[in-house]
């Protein structure tokens, strides 16, 4: 059995960081980095995905939702493989790292273990959506690899009115066949996933490292309020404004939220007839709502509705609220956290003995890929907790630990592998 090589290789570090600036380099805005599913940019990235999988030794192809595969070539064509990955996708005006990290983490790993005798196959998969940025549902690369794609998505349609199927056309993807990229429970030991943190919590603590325990339960709303547009002549005790609920509603969000540990975003907001001197007669604003659990999230729900509703009698108003995404709370696998726990001790880093274990605020595509294997993440520290935003960073030698970390976690799993 292949021994890990700790020590901090930071050439592999530099590299996969060199990587990741040239990924940022493949982006849809002058001035920032956006890459978008079954875009020119994501044909870009997998081809550079690609190429970067070939001479890690493996076999690489695209599936059939354009998710960027490989597997170690030759190794075992008929075993279930031990899967690692994230995405290659990001959100307007993104950083370098969010996803990227976890793709590259992943083939430095697999290029390391070409050689490695292992009683599993390795799989790297480069997601092509996990952020939802262009047809609004989240995770559609990794659904896809699930199981859980659903064919009307192939009807959801970008800001430019082009449906999703003839994205995918021009992509060169058969939009009818996005369900072949379907893996099943027999072919997938485990997935893993290194991803930055998100947040502050390792920085604050001065580790390098963690260990996810779960991914956070979330809700995505649209809520509604329509009252009265007219002229901005008419007197206040006359007005019905959809903005002023919408705003004080908002507020209202943020104030149970807080008060019951969970975490609420309003994001975007819509206004009609969105014009200086007409008072607003309908508001529309999303709402991101998320909590360890889904009974928190839903008992934080129960009580923001409340409070929505007592505006909207106030200022007579109507309320309307429909569901845009619904994901319960995923747990990390115990053996699969067990293994990330003993990759962290393996790197012999600051407190590396009690790894640090944190639950996910962020969304991953663990959470679509634990329908069809079970799952695990690594954290790794980022600067600031900065994310989804230009600045973010990561450190070279947190990335060399990360690299370290993963393969004798895939190590630790190949030691413990008992075909059943
Ligand atoms: C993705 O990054 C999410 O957490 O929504
Ligand atoms: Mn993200
Ligand atoms: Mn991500």
């Amino acid at each position: 059995m292949a021994e890990p090589r700790i020590g901090g290789d930071m050439t592999a570090a530099e590299r996969v960081l060199d990587r990741a600036d040239e990924l940022a380099s493949h982006s849809d805005l002058p001035d920032g980095i956006e890459r978008v599913y079954l875009s020119p940019q994501h044909r870009a990235a997998n081809d550079l995905a690609a190429r970067w999988m070939r001479e890690a030794g493996l076999v690489a192809w695209e599936d059939a939702a354009g998710n960027q595969c490989g597997r170690r070539a030759g190794a075992g064509d008929q075993l279930p493989a031990v899967l690692l990955g994230s995405h290659l996708d990001t959100v307007p005006g993104a950083g370098r790292y969010d996803g990227i990290l976890g793709v590259l983490v992943a083939i430095e790993v697999a290029a390391r273990l070409r050689d490695a005798e292992l009683p599993f196959a390795l799989e790297v998969v480069a997601f092509g959506d996990e952020e939802g940025t262009r047809f609004g549902t989240t995770l559609l690369g990794s659904r896809a690899l699930a199981g859980t794609w659903q064919p009307e998505w192939g009807g959801l349609t970008d800001a430019d009115g082009i449906r999703l199927a003839d994205a995918a056309t021009a992509f060169g993807l058969d939009p009818a066949r996005f369900g072949d990229a379907a893996r099943t429970p027999e072919e997938l030991l485990a997935y893993l996933e290194v991803h930055i943190e998100q947040g502050p919590r390792l920085e604050d603590a001065d580790r390098a490292l963690g260990v996810v325990t779960a991914i956070a339960a979330a809700e995505r709303r649209v809520i509604t309020y329509t009252g009265e547009s007219r002229h901005c002549a008419t007197p206040w005790d006359l007005r019905h404004d959809a903005l002023l609920g919408a705003s004080e509603a908002i507020l209202a969000i943020e104030r149970v939220a807080r008060a019951h540990g969970s975490y609420a975003t309003v994001g975007r907001i819509h206004v009609e007839p969105d014009a200086v001197n007409v008072i607003p007669g309908v508001a529309a604003f999303s709402l991101d709502l998320r909590d360890e659990t889904a009974t928190g999230r839903d008992s934080t729900w129960e009580r923001i509705l409340h409070e929505l509703e007592a505006i909207a009698v106030q200022r007579g108003l109507d309320l309307d609220v429909s569901s845009t995404h619904l994901a319960p709370e995923v747990v990390c696998a115990p053996e699969l956290r067990a293994a990330f726990a003993s990759g962290i001790a393996a790197t012999n880093d600051r407190g590396s003995d009690e790894p640090m274990e944190l639950f996910s605020v962020a969304g991953h595509d663990a959470m679509a890929v634990a329908a069809v294997a079970p799952v695990g993440m690594l954290f790794v520290r980022c600067r600031g907790g900065i994310s989804h935003h230009a600045d973010e960073s990561v450190r070279a030698d947190d990335v060399a630990l990360a690299i370290d970390a993963l393969e004798a976690a895939v190590l630790q799993l190949a030691a413990e592998y008992q075909p059943s």
